[in-house]
């Protein structure tokens, strides 16, 4: 009965939801355990694209139950519109999804607030998503924030939302000149989307704990990415929960001891999105062919994302925090265009050889990568689905990847698809 976590092994947009479509298939439920619709999961299944924000990619999958745990924060809108773009498809949902009551729900003013700080620039200007990520989470840690359990009760709804917004109006108005919202409106909008929202609101934790009981296969799936972890993240450029693996135990309610594997996704290179230290940022025309190869803009706010080499010290802290046990490599294929290759073997700082990413993570924003260089395979490798049939030089560099990593890379991802995938690598 194993309970498995996927989790991104860099600063997100590793490709988590195809690794998490690809696995569901032998998991009976899979559950989301942070973030919110901050997230950008794109999965192609038959040619058809889905972009998922808070709806676990396993709802693809006919007959999973999807879990959206406490650790996430929901936007009901954004939440509203995924359950549109899934029914178009053909995907029912009814059944399928359950949220959890103690999931806090992410209200306009979390969106505005969340803008006006951006729009406030300067140093600590973050490079959010604006999908009111901070706020929420900031509401609910200073206990004034409006669980989905508070929807059934009319007062108690009442009571907060009057409340919060009496003390964010304030900070609209008088720190950020920006117009206040009228409580009549949120409550009224609050109140709209209670009839769709609430029959999918219901015990998630006994759903998950009883799964393990019955010996059920139970996937977590992680959004964003290690680096972006609010504690163990490049703070405070990171997002506002534990993206890490223990994050699942906290945002699921499930027992650490219960977990039997951690699968960390990385990209074959590296990406980023938003401000912060990236050591090994491409700013020249190389980084200009990954982004296009790869098409690197997200998926949540189409912004470009900012490419660069592959980061060994990344990669290895990724596998300890995490406690890693195998990685999907993902997005090899970009690579085929490339004459040479680098990866980033440790930093220089100060005149000091750095091999791991430590508390002080400051010092990567002065961190100069060692580079350790390949040849190119010059050939493609999209949509090969057998280790064995990749050029020698991509296996080299999968090798080295895996050396550096210190974790068995099982899976290679070389397209978008479902079928362009390459399972079961056996440990050499
Ligand atoms: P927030 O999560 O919207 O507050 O944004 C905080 C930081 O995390 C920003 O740098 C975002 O670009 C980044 N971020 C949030 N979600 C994702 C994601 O799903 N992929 C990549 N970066 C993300």
């Amino acid at each position: 009965m194993p309970v498995n976590i996927i989790v991104g092994m860099q600063w997100g947009d590793e490709g988590k939801g195809k690794i998490v479509d690809i696995l569901s298939e032998h998991h009976e439920i899979i559950a989301r355990y942070q973030g919110g619709a901050n997230a950008g999961h794109t999965v192609v299944v038959n040619g058809m694209k889905f972009v998922l924000h808070l709806i676990p990619s396993g709802i693809l999958r006919e007959g999973k139950v999807c879990v959206i745990g406490s650790g996430v924060v929901v936007d009901p809108q954004s939440l509203f519109a995924e359950m549109d773009q899934l029914e178009k498809g053909g995907i029912k949902i009814g059944g399928r999804l359950l949220i959890s009551p103690r999931a806090h729900c992410i209200l306009p003013v979390h969106k505005s607030l969340d803008k006006a700080h951006e729009a406030r620039g300067g140093q600590r200007k973050i490079g959010t998503t604006g999908k009111g990520i901070g706020p929420s989470y900031a509401d609910k840690t200073a206990r004034v924030g409006i669980p989905m359990f508070f929807l059934s009760d009319e007062k108690k709804l009442e009571s907060a939302a009057n409340s919060l917004l009496a003390v964010k109006n304030s900070l609209l108005s008088d720190f950020y000149s920006q117009d206040k919202l009228d409580p009549a409106t949120l409550l009224k909008e609050i109140k709209s989307f209670i009839p769709r929202l609430l029959p999918f609101v219901g015990d998630t934790r006994s759903v998950l704990a009883d799964g393990m009981r019955d010996g059920k296969n139970i996937l977590c799936e992680g959004a964003q990415g290690t680096m972006l972890d609010l504690d163990h993240g490049t703070y405070p450029y990171v997002t506002s929960s534990y993206t890490v693996s223990g994050g699942a135990c906290v945002g699921l309610g499930i027992p650490p001891g219960k977990i039997d594997k951690v699968i960390g996704v990385a990209k074959a290179y590296t990406t980023r999105v938003g401000e912060g230290p990236f050591p090994t940022e491409l700013l020249d025309g190389v980084g200009a062919k990954i982004q296009e190869e790869g098409n690197e803009f997200g998926a949540t706010t189409g912004r470009p994302r900012r490419c660069g080499w592959f980061d060994g010290p990344v990669a290895r802290y990724a596998v300890e925090i995490n406690g890693i046990d195998e990685i999907a490599l993902t997005k090899l294929d970009v690579l085929d265009v490339l004459d040479k290759l680098c990866v980033c073997t440790a930093y220089k700082v100060d005149g000091k050889t750095v091999e791991r990413i430590r508390d002080d993570v400051s010092i990567l924003e002065r961190a100069t990568p060692v580079y350790k260089e390949f040849d190119g395979w010059n050939t493609k490798t999209a949509g090969i689905t057998e280790f064995s049939k990749l050029p020698d030089k991509a296996k080299r560099y999968i090798g080295f990847l895996q050396e550096q990593a210190g974790a068995h890379i099982s899976i290679v991802s070389t397209g978008q698809g479902r079928e362009s995938t390459i399972t079961g690598i056996p440990r050499s």
